[in-house]
């Protein structure tokens, strides 16, 4: 992981801003860069109304003079620029290795564009080999994830599931919730298994976000690439 790398990408990212937008900002350590080059551009005059994915970017974003913004007041979204913690070439992601996956997912998927940056470490042939975080209602976390070990043995896939932990208690999401993550190695059908969690009692979401990003900017090294969805 380079924070050079994630920086550029995040730069980089600032070519999607224009005046006026509302814009969903992410959350993580690349998101963070892309909040501090927007924080930039917003000393120097540009208007723009913002909706963090968590209080972390709340609070890096407040700190910046960016003007806040909710979905309820805007539900609509010209642009969403977030990190992921994987990638794979169908623009396919896995992300809430910062907790913040339910937040991230509504608020990229209402905006017009999501625009993924990140550094090269996060590009893979197929994702999984990162744990897959799954945010769980805490009321039945045990029957939660009972069910969901079945989900997996019926998919053949091996697993073995952790709670988050921090400080040495469960993880508590800015929903309230805990997170599962799924140590799977790797997702041989990512939309099915989506599916198939989705629709478990007590899953909120999962972090695969699926059809939901359409450029991604990779920070290599040497400059950005950009893919894009056709
Ligand atoms: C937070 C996320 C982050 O975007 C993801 O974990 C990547 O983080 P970083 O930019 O620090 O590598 O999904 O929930």
């Amino acid at each position: 992981m380079s924070d050079k790398q994630k920086k550029a990408a995040a730069e980089a990212a600032m070519e999607y801003v224009k005046p006026g937008m509302k814009i969903g900002l992410g959350t993580g350590s690349t998101a963070n860069f892309f909040i501090e080059a927007l924080g930039k551009q917003v000393k120097k005059g540009l208007d723009i109304a913002a909706v963090p994915t968590s209080r972390a970017s709340f609070d890096l974003a407040k700190s910046l003079d960016i003007r806040m913004t909710t979905l309820d007041e805007t539900p609509y979204l010209d642009l969403t620029v977030d990190g992921a913690d994987e990638f794979d070439g169908q623009f396919r992601l896995i992300k809430g290795g910062g907790g913040a996956l339910v937040r991230e997912k509504i608020v990229a998927s209402s905006s017009r564009y999501m625009v993924c940056i990140a550094d090269a470490s996060k590009r893979v042939d197929k994702l999984g080999k990162f744990p897959l975080p799954v945010e769980v209602v805490p009321f039945g976390v045990k029957a939660t994830a009972w069910k969901i070990e079945r989900a997996l043995q019926f998919l053949k896939i091996q697993n073995k599931m952790v709670l988050r932990v921090k400080d040495g208690k469960a993880f508590q999401t800015d929903n309230g919730n805990v997170i599962i993550d799924l140590h799977l190695n790797e997702i041989p059908e990512p939309e099915r298994l989506d599916n198939i969690l989705n629709s478990t009692p007590g899953v909120l979401d999962t972090g695969l976000f699926l059809g939901i990003c359409g450029i991604i900017l990779m920070g290599d090294g040497k400059g950005v690439q950009k893919f894009e969805r056709t």
